[in-house]
């Protein structure tokens, strides 16, 4: 079976968020059920330095010139597309210095797409893909490229949604430098309130779609979460499917074997932030500081922690009155401390040291870290959303008395019920047999590739047509 996975970042070469991880993670967990996938990304000064193999001109592509240059992604191939006048820039992926979006990232990525179709239908130097996995809206255009390729390629489109926030909106003005077929811009098309919507083109035209947890799955057929799209989902709902992602396990190992192993990290991660010794829990946060994440509803619950004997640590970046209301949190007691920035290295020491992972989100498709946090037995404290509920066991009496629990959830995602639930978890840190319990049970659960990974082998034999 032969997969082309098409997305806008991918460990260990450029992310700004959990798509990296999961793109980068795909193509080692699926050969081992069999299937060979290799990866197109956008040729950034990050992945083209990582391709250094064979090249194959693409002519003109929006304006430039392009080539796709093979390359490695650890064990497995990648497609570099380097187009220069798209993608060879300073400054971030996604946005400029001034922290918009670049403002031909509909271009930047309607190439990406284009690219992903033409290596279906022709294939490239004598490689062609049976299916393509698609990833979120920067890849949604690939399905209508591919439909409107004369020869008919049988080649079967999957459409992963990362998360729905994010639509791709372009003027409807673009349609014809997109080289998009004006007749599909309809309600019923790619049209979207007057506008093209890349996700929209690919959630109307792919074959199939999933998304990365079962209960995100339903909850985007709701207007809630669907933002717009949950009509176009529930049109499709028999295409749509839930396949949780996993972690690299390998790569997140804790530096212990047992429950007790963890106290030494948390010494030394409360030294290496300042943070006094107390007799309570240390919670920690590794995050994007976005409304999605709910981090305005923490500095609302915070008390409930710090005053109840606990501690906090974060990291994070993004909007800039979040990380002022955490610098002032940090000012304001000593027992909160705040990194704003992006740090692996910091994150790895945190979720080791940490008691317990805080995730309040008010949605999220599937999140990570709270599966780093059960791997390394640090109790994940949830809002009951998303991916979020599908991985934490909730702490409530039956599961307790049943001796599986693996962390706390709350729900509605409120500041109160927040509060509650790290009024609870600090109870139950005190409790030191149940508490080393739920961690023992989290450090068992698992969180890795091999159950999703066959989902989604199984997934793309299903679309295959058999070659
Ligand atoms: P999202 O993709 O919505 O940001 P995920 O939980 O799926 O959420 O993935 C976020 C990834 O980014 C995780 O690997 C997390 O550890 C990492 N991350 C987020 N913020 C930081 C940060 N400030 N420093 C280091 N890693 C971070
Ligand atoms: C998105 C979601 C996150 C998910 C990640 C990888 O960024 O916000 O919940 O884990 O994609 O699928």
């Amino acid at each position: 079976m032969r997969v082309l996975s098409v997305a806008s970042e991918c460990v260990p070469l450029v992310k700004t968020g959990g798509l990296a991880d999961v793109a980068g993670a795909l193509p080692g967990a699926l050969a081992r059920e069999g299937v060979e996938m290799r990866t197109l990304l956008p040729g950034y000064p990050a992945v083209m330095a990582a391709a250094d193999g064979p090249a194959h001109d693409l002519g003109d592509l929006f304006g430039g010139p392009a080539r796709l240059v093979e390359g490695r992604l650890g064990e497995a191939t990648l497609y570099a597309l380097d187009a220069p006048h798209l993608f060879d820039r300073p400054g971030g992926i996604y946005l400029g210095p001034d922290g918009q979006d670049w403002p031909d990232n509909p271009q930047r990525f309607a190439a990406l797409s284009r690219t992903a179709a033409r290596v279906a239908a022709e294939g490239v130097g004598g490689w062609q893909p049976q299916v393509m996995h698609l990833h979120d809206w920067q890849a949604g255009l690939a399905p209508l490229y591919l439909g409107t390729q004369a020869a008919g390629s049988g080649v079967a489109t999957l459409l992963t949604i990362h998360n729905i926030a994010f639509q791709g909106l372009a003027p409807a003005a673009m349609i014809d430098t997109l080289g998009l077929p004006p007749a599909g811009f309809t309600p019923e098309g790619y049209e979207y309130w007057g506008q093209v919507s890349a996700l929209k083109a690919g959630l109307v035209h792919a074959d199939a779609i999933s998304t990365v947890s079962p209960t995100y799955a339903s909850e985007l057929l709701t207007p809630e979460f669907g933002l717009g799209l949950d009509g176009v989902l529930r049109a499709r709902r028999a295409d749509l499917c839930g396949i949780l992602n996993g972690i690299d396990e390998d790569a997140w190992t804790p530096p212990y074997r047992t429950p007790r192993g963890k106290g030494r990290h948390t010494r030394r991660l409360r030294d290496e932030l300042g943070l006094p010794e107390r007799e309570g829990p240390l919670a920690v946060v590794i995050s994007r500081l976005t409304g999605q994440k709910g981090l305005d509803l923490l500095i609302e619950a915070l008390p409930a922690l710090i005053d109840g004997g606990g501690q906090l640590a974060l990291l994070g970046s993004g909007e800039p009155v979040l990380e002022a209301a955490f610098r002032d949190a940090a000012a304001a007691s000593p027992h909160v401390a705040v990194r704003i920035g992006y740090d692996e290295a910091l994150s790895r020491r945190m979720i080791a040291g940490g008691d317990a992972i805080l995730v309040p989100s008010r949605f999220e498709p599937c999140g990570l870290t709270q599966l780093y946090g059960l791997r390394f037995g640090t109790v994940p404290v949830v809002a009951r959303t998303g991916g979020l509920a599908d991985t934490v066991i909730d702490a409530n009496p039956a599961a307790i008395s049943a001796g599986v629990a693996t962390g706390l959830h709350f729900h509605p995602v409120t500041a109160d019920r927040l509060a509650q639930a790290l009024v609870k978890m600090t109870a139950l840190w005190h409790d030191r047999t149940l508490w080393q319990r739920m961690m023992r049970n989290a450090m068992a659960q698992p969180v890795g590739w091999d159950v999703s990974a066959r989902a989604y082998a199984d997934l793309y034999r299903s679309l295959a047509t058999p070659s």
